[in-house]
């Protein structure tokens, strides 16, 4: 089925979960989260040190990638709005969700500028670098972009959830997971369409599926120094391939929609449904090998750091 008839019949499924995320999503305001009262200026020129808010590195590396991501989703808007056109509910839920979308990186920045959380500096320096390469991913059917921000939606909730854990401060343990809970819905209405898609057109879709689980990158890609910061981010815990292993892969690909259930798939989607359910099951492994890795490490560590006994 070609892009135009898959998008035209899904729009009165877009309809309906348009109408749903409305009527479920609650309005909020960032200022009313954001602890104004601790702010205080900032002479031009002053210099940011690490100890005005103590936290991790890997604390510290979540929140400016996942604020950056936030900061560059007007190119994500581009990439939507080209694949799913302007007219109709499509439309209007690509406004809707840019809108949504923008209040994220005004509480997240807010919050993180009058805590003191992160360098201002370097974080403006990095946001003007991110926006103007205007890299995001780009995927070539609507089939790939249903899947894509499927995935995408719900690894942004649970990083933004995630990072909100190991905050260490109830005021941004609440900015993070309202934020989260938005990136929630998005992600209902994308799998909830997707699934849909999968009715209209089950081979395509197991195809698009298996590219966009094996090309995956979190948002994120083209902020400076990215592979750092997900390292780190993965160190802590709060995203690593355990995580999309369990999180996403298993409760979204094979539980809902299914995959290795599917029938009537052509030759092409039997391949390529093979391919992702092994690609699957070795990333789980891999995922559990590499925590196991990390918290042998940190045994490790911490066993070097012990007060040796009296003798
Ligand atoms: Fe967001
Ligand atoms: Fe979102």
């Amino acid at each position: 089925m070609d892009s135009a008839a898959l998008i035209s019949e899904l729009e009165p499924t877009a309809g309906r979960l348009l109408d749903r995320h409305l009527a479920q999503a609650k309005e909020w305001f960032p200022h009313e989260l954001v602890p104004y009262s601790k702010g205080r200026d900032f002479e031009p020129g002053y210099e940011w040190s690490p100890d005005e808010a103590p936290l991790a590195d890997e604390v510290r590396s979540s929140l400016f990638v996942n604020l950056l991501t936030e900061d560059n989703l007007p190119y994500y808007f581009r990439t939507i709005e080209a694949m799913f056109g302007r007219d109709s509910a499509w439309g209007e839920w690509s406004r809707r969700w840019t809108a949504e979308e923008g209040r994220h990186s005004i509480v997240i920045r807010d919050y993180l500028t009058v805590t003191r959380a992160l360098d201002p500096v370097a974080l403006e320096r990095a946001r003007m670098a991110q926006v103007a390469c205007g890299q995001v991913p780009e995927p070539t059917t609507p089939h790939d972009g249903l899947v894509y921000v499927t995935l995408q939606e719900l690894a942004t909730r649970i990083a933004h959830h995630n990072t909100g854990k190991v905050v260490d401060d109830p005021v941004g343990y609440e900015v993070m997971k309202r934020v989260a809970s938005d990136e929630n819905r998005h992600h209902l209405f994308y799998r909830d369409l997707s699934t849909a898609a999968l009715e209209i057109d089950p081979s395509s879709m197991v195809v698009a599926i298996e590219r966009q689980v094996r090309e995956f990158e979190m948002p994120g890609t083209g902020i400076i120094d990215f592979e750092t910061h997900a390292r780190a981010i993965a160190k802590a815990g709060i995203y690593d391939f355990q995580v999309h292993h369990a999180q996403i892969l298993v409760p979204v690909v094979l539980r809902h929609w299914g995959v290795e259930d599917l029938t009537g798939l052509d030759d092409e989607a039997e391949r390529a449904r093979d391919a992702l359910v092994t690609r699957i099951d070795r990333i789980g492994k891999a995922g559990r090998r590499l925590a196991r890795r990390r918290a042998e490490a940190e045994e490790q560590a911490g066993a070097g750091e012990r007060v040796p006994e009296p003798v």
